[in-house]
């Protein structure tokens, strides 16, 4: 079985994988990192989103072989600070809009905003809603809100 060089969340890992093992399942099964979530494992819910080299990505469908040595960045992390305990302005944002509601799909629609402040701090309600990620208990209002408030923190 191949060996893989990544780095992720700042640290670099080496994983032992088949070639096209999904990038999600290495993370979750393989290094223990469960942000990421399960849904259709088909690239259409996008619950499993996380950064490859600063780009949201569907790592259901992205193999480990496509990732070799490129920064992945997951929920965990996300914060920054010498402890890393100094949360990123759009998780801020989150907790202030009180978004999520079972929480299931907010880590990967907290990395998907993450991607869009990075190319536009003041994004465009359609910009906003060019994002993907389905939530099933419809938390999209406040979602849009959230984004646009941590564009304004970023600011
Ligand atoms: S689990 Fe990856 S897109 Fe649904
Ligand atoms: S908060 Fe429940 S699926 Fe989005």
């Amino acid at each position: 079985m191949p060996t893989y060089n990544l780095t992720v969340n700042n640290q670099a890992v080496s994983v032992d994988a088949p070639a096209d093992m999904a990038l999600l399942w290495v993370l979750r099964d393989k290094l223990g990192i469960t942000g990421p979530k399960y849904g259709c494992g088909l690239n259409v819910c996008k619950a499993c989103t996380c950064l490859v080299n600063g780009q949201a990505v569907s790592t259901c469908a992205i193999k480990v072989s496509q990732v070799a040595n490129k920064k992945i960045t997951t929920i965990e992390g996300l914060a920054g600070g010498p402890d890393g305990t100094v949360l990123h302005p759009v998780q801020r944002a989150w907790l202030e809009r009180d978004v999520p509601q079972c929480g299931f799909c907010q880590p990967g629609q907290i990395m998907a905003a993450v991607d869009l402040l990075s190319r536009t701090k003041n994004p465009t309600d359609a910009e906003i809603d060019a994002i993907e990620n389905m939530c099933r208990c419809g938390t999209y209002g406040r979602i849009r809100e959230a984004i646009k408030a941590a564009g304004a923190m970023m600011t």
